[in-house]
């Protein structure tokens, strides 16, 4: 599985991008705007604090804007991948951006039937929003379970699963055994999944019981 990191924060994503462990980021403009800074400067120092795909997402709404943004957007930089909402305009632009060589990524994806349809557009990325299904009383994850199965049932669709609006480390895991493709995460959940309180105590336990035989591996 792939981790993304789901911030605009470029101190965040270069700590997390030296773990080695980061395969991309994505953005989208509430992220943009609570970093305070230039649309175009966020994504010029993120795309090169990062190797893999960063999601820079269309502000405009119908097709040709959304198309003109987009190439510009991608223009910026070749690990760029366009965000588009989930609209008939935006399938529209997914397909044109897709068959010009720009990878896109769909997102505000709540069904099974909005997700099919963004395969069938070319999608690179499909982002189903699952914490925002949750926060309403829905499952988030049998969207992602539905997903799945479908996009295995016909051997054509590319589209990766990127499971998106994530609030807690067991969402990753789910996601994980569902076999969802990526996760983008908050910087906090992707620190949280390392912690256990067992590993902390384990540890205390052993420097302890290695401070009293006095001895040092290094000399
Ligand atoms: C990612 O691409 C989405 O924009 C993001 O995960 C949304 O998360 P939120 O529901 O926490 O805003």
């Amino acid at each position: 599985m792939k981790f993304f990191v789901d911030t605009a924060d470029i101190e965040e994503i270069r700590d997390l991008a030296a773990t080695g462990l980061l395969d991309g980021v994505t953005t989208n403009p509430s992220l943009i705007a609570k970093s305070g800074r230039d649309f175009f400067d966020v994504l010029s120092d993120i795309c090169a604090s990062v190797d893999g795909p960063v999601s820079a997402e269309v502000t405009a709404v119908d097709f040709e804007s959304m198309v003109d943004e987009g190439r510009k957007l991608a223009a910026l930089a070749s690990n760029i991948t366009v965000k588009v909402p989930l609209t008939w305009d935006g399938l529209k632009a997914c397909r044109t951006l897709n068959q010009a060589g720009t990878k896109v990524n769909v997102t505000l994806c709540f069904s099974p039937s909005q997700a099919l349809l963004a395969a069938k557009a070319g999608a690179a990325f499909i982002s189903p929003f699952v914490g925002r299904l949750d926060d309403i009383s829905h499952d988030g994850m049998a969207l992602i379970a539905d997903i799945k199965k479908i996009y295995d049932n016909y051997e054509s669709f590319r589209t990766e699963i990127l499971v998106a609006s994530i609030r807690h480390p067991g969402h990753i895991v789910e996601a994980a055994l569902l076999g969802a493709h990526v996760c983008t995460v908050p910087p906090d959940v992707l620190r949280k999944l390392a912690s256990h309180p067992l590993t902390d105590r384990g540890l205390e336990a052993f420097l302890e019981d290695w401070r009293s035989t006095g001895q040092t591996i290094l000399g």
